[in-house]
């Protein structure tokens, strides 16, 4: 026997014997004869949780905690004695006393923690229930109602299902989360969160005791602030409240899921879910979840939170112009018309698309109201300035008013709750006036023009820009999602457009010149003055959630220059337009000629095979090329576009992410891309990274080599999808199944089989087992021997489908294609 195999018999020795000790204390329960010491744990009867004594992070100290019993990363859900660590390893001991106490005692027999009670039971327990609660109560009584004490009353860091985040008013507790102190020591650290019944519950964060962060208020499915909470498959949210309690608690869906939510060291409330694949907790969610939400009320009242920037709500003007220009937001806005509201002088107007401001100030009626009946309790009183009516979860309609100044409202993604605030009613027929505003400086515009033509020579030249103005908003923001080095955060410079030149090289955007609808708005075809050809894109109005969007693809694109790649020549923003504009590409997208059968026939086998190579050389330089990491997430047929020699463009970035350094990935708090191109992982985790792309790739290998769309796809042996279907084939040494009209000539024969043998290693399930795009690039230009490929991942539409549902986004049957974006949990 050599000494490692020596060395392991006595490791399986000694870990046998810690194991029968182990088992003989294997059980759920401590009694009052019984004694745990350092080393013993108690389980929860289904084995989901553990108690014991345990030493965080580099910690020496020894803390009596309950950890999650089946993950192998040990992770603490409470800790007994976080104030107050046993400083000596194996000193502590845990006991239950009558009546009814638990007490930690260090070697000394002084008491270190214990829990109080008012009542005393006879013969009291501590028991480990498989919530994770711990609870000592009466041996014999499992009510809940007479638990003598329970660890979910006194939460540390960790929300665990079942718990409830809020307020009892006969006992007077307050259930909240306290951030530990650092890793290794989990005594509270500086940020509580909590739920604020003041006003309409809500949740809120607080640093030191002050209000960071609100969600705002609950609107029956979730927090006015956080519309994705609503549609997630892990956990259902809810809000109770009687004139006893008022508390949040959620429910797991799937109890073989295990996900908890923890107030981390920084402030961040998230949920974190265990990943059996990963062996490591996954950010499901934040809260704080964007950069308008690091900072409370940061537009002050009646300002508008974009993107860290500030604008007031429509009708509205900064209060103190000056400060505000400054950016200096906080003394926020006033109505540009005051209103006199014992003069009657006043009406109601909708705001949509907002999250609801602070409730610390609102009033609610729980009786079931309609909106005209909510709107006449505010108009009573004039101190009431907003009021909503919030679908209740349990059906009724409760009316929720709001007295003094809104603050801390921010601009989000979809309309979502509408408020209905007091206003001059002289702004109701403002509408038309808008308009005539609008005309007029478009005339001036105009006018303008006319007097210097030079002037406008001068616009189409290229400018410097600064796209983001503010020093402090661009700070902020830093550059949405890039974690670039200082130097090239500083400035973008991109080609600046006049509004008045794209507005008439488009026609002033006539519908004649529409050539698209991409995903977040129209897309113009235009001509220059010295005729050169340009596509327009125009950020829709209507969708606010494109500014988004439309940042970062001007941010991406203008520092990518590929082949490959749509190129930008530039931008306009003016007032409330964000253009970008492009080359032209005559030929316009992939799509339109791949999945037409009169036009397809004229992608013969060599066209189709340089379209692959060129998408395939786009993307492995967003990949790896390129000073940034990029990954495009809508990789698909009609961002394809193709110039007139059918060279293939990538285009629309605006989903892209870029990453500095070796960040490979991500998780998102909005999963957006399309069906049918998504990989499982990032449709259903929300994890993407630039595997997720390479199996978007593969299925457009797929969809050039066979001329079909992978969504909609339908055989009638089966109900596989179009990746189904070609794996099936593909086994069954079939492929060549696949391949449209074009591919008779037997000498591409070789090629094609090659092309549809590198596509099914890029839908592989797993992300690790797909190539990355360097390989593909390589595979497609050499011969060599292909490896096998597994299983692809999203097998039948079905799968995708049943994994989420959207909430109407999609209909499962249309093989109409289009950018989703779902709004995810996390
Ligand atoms: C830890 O225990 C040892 C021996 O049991 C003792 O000598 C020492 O003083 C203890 N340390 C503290 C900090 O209590
Ligand atoms: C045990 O705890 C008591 C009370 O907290 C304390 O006074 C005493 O110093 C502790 N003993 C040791 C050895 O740490
Ligand atoms: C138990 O202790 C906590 C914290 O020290 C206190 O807030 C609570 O009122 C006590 N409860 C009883 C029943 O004594
Ligand atoms: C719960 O999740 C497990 C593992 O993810 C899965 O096998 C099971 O089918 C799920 N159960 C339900 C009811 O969704
Ligand atoms: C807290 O969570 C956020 C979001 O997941 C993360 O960025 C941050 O690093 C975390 N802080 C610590 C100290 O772990
Ligand atoms: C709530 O509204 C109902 C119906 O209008 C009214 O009868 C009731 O008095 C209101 N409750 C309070 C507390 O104002
Ligand atoms: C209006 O509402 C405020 C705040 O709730 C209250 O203090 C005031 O008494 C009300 N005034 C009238 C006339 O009801
Ligand atoms: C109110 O919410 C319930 C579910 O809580 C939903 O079924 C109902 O359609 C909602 N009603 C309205 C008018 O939104």
């Amino acid at each position: 026997m050599n000494t490692f195999n020596k060395a392991t018999s006595l490791l399986l020795i000694i870990s046998s014997l810690f194991y029968i000790q182990k088992m003989s204390l294997a059980m759920d329960t401590i009694t009052t004869t019984q004694i745990i010491k350092d080393g013993d744990t108690i389980v929860s009867s289904g084995g989901s949780f553990e108690l014991g004594f345990l030493s965080p992070g580099d910690s020496k100290n020894r803390y009596v905690g309950i950890w999650y019993k089946k993950i192998t990363v040990k992770t603490a859900v409470w800790i007994a004695n976080r104030q107050i660590p046993l400083k000596n390893i194996s000193s502590g001991i845990l006991k239950v006393v009558k009546p009814g106490i638990l007490v930690l005692l260090n070697e000394t027999n002084g008491i270190i923690w214990s829990t109080n009670t008012s009542v005393s039971v006879r013969n009291p327990v501590a028991q480990l229930l498989d919530s994770g609660n711990l609870v000592i109560k009466e041996a014999s009584d499992n009510n809940p109602k007479n638990y003598v004490w329970q660890s979910f009353d006194y939460p540390t860091d960790t929300l665990l299902a079942g718990m409830k985040l809020g307020w009892n008013f006969v006992n007077h507790l307050e259930v909240y989360l306290s951030s530990w102190k650092n890793n290794d020591d989990p005594a509270s650290g500086d940020f509580t969160y909590h739920c604020d019944p003041t006003g309409y519950p809500q949740d809120v964060l607080r640093k030191g005791g002050v209000k960071q962060y609100t969600t705002g208020p609950w609107t029956g499915l979730t927090f006015s602030g956080l519309p994705s909470l609503r549609t997630n498959q892990i956990f259902k949210f809810g809000l109770v409240m009687n004139k006893n309690e008022v508390y949040f608690h959620y429910d797991l869906l799937n109890s073989s899921i295990i996900s908890r939510v923890t107030l981390n060291q920084s402030g961040v409330a998230q949920r974190l879910t265990w990943s059996d694949q990963a062996q490591s907790w996954v950010v499901y969610f934040t809260a704080p979840s964007d950069n308008c939400d690091l900072y409370y009320n940061l537009c002050g009242a009646y300002g508008v939170c974009s993107m860290a920037l500030c604008k007031c709500l429509n009708k509205f003007v900064p209060k103190d112009r000056e400060s505000w220009d400054r950016g200096d937001w906080s003394s926020g806005c006033v109505r540009r018309t005051s209103l006199d509201c014992e003069k009657g002088d006043n009406v109601f107007l909708k705001y949509s698309g907002i999250k609801l401001p602070d409730a610390e100030h609102s009033w609610y009626n729980q009786s079931v109201m309609n909106l005209e009946e909510c709107k006449m309790l505010c108009l009573k009183n004039c101190s009431c300035t907003a009021y909503t009516n919030i679908n209740a979860s349990a059906g009724g309609h409760t009316c929720l008013l709001w007295f003094g100044d809104l603050v801390d409202i921010k601009e989000l993604s979809a309309r979502e709750q509408d408020i209905y605030i007091r206003m001059s009613s002289s702004e109701l027929d403002s509408r038309g006036s808008k308009r005539k505003i609008l005309i007029v400086s478009l005339s001036l515009v105009m006018g303008i023009a006319l007097v210097g033509l030079s002037l406008m020579v001068c616009a189409q030249k290229r400018r410097k820009i600064r796209l983001l103005r503010r020093s402090q908003g661009e700070q902020r923001l830093g550059i949405a999602n890039n974690h670039e080095d200082e130097s090239q955060k500083k400035e973008l410079e991109l080609p600046l457009f006049d509004l008045y030149t794209i507005s008439k090289a488009t026609d002033n955007f006539s519908n004649n010149k529409k050539i698209g609808e991409g995903g977040f708005g129209p897309v113009y075809k235009g001509q220059l003055e010295g005729g050169q050809e340009i596509a327009v894109k125009r950020l829709s109005r209507t969708s606010l959630q494109g500014i988004d969007e439309f940042k970062n693809e001007v941010i991406c694109v203008a520092k990518l220059q590929h082949r490959n790649l749509v190129k930008l020549l530039g931008c306009c923003i003016q007032g409330q337009e964000y253009l970008l504009i492009y080359e032209y590409m005559p030929n316009k997208s992939l799509d339109l000629i791949l999945f037409n059968p009169a036009k397809s026939t004229f992608l013969d086998w060599p066209r189709r095979f340089h379209i692959i190579n060129g998408i395939a050389r786009g993307l492995l330089y967003l990949h790896e090329d390129s000073r940034l990491r990029i990954i495009h997430r809508d990789l698909k047929a009609s961002n394809v576009l193709l110039d007139s020699d059918m060279n293939p463009k990538i285009s629309d970035f605006g989903l892209a992410r870029s990453f500095g350094g070796n960040e490979t990935g991500a998780n998102t708090s909005r999963v957006v891309g399309t069906y049918g191109y998504m990989s499982p992982e990032y449709a259903v985790d929300g994890v993407f990274s630039v595997k997720s792309d390479v199996f978007s790739f593969g299925v457009l290998v797929l969809e050039i080599v066979s001329g079909k769309r992978n969504r909609g796809f339908s055989h009638r042996d089966h109900d596989l999808n179009l990746l189904g279907h070609a794996w099936m084939l593909h086994k069954e040494g079939r492929a060549l199944e696949l391949v449209d009209s074009y591919g008779g000539k037997s000498s591409y024969l070789s090629q094609v089989l090659r092309s549809i043998h590198i596509c099914l290693l890029c839908v592989q399930q797993y992300p690790e087992d797909r190539p990355s795009m360097s390989s593909v690039v390589f595979m497609l230009a050499n011969e060599g021997v292909l490896p096998q490929a597994k299983k692809p991942g999203f097998f039948t539409e079905r799968d995708v489908l049943e994994s989420r549902t959207s909430g109407g986004t999609s209909t499962p049957s249309s093989t109409n294609e289009m950018s989703i974006t779902l709004l995810e949990a996390r």
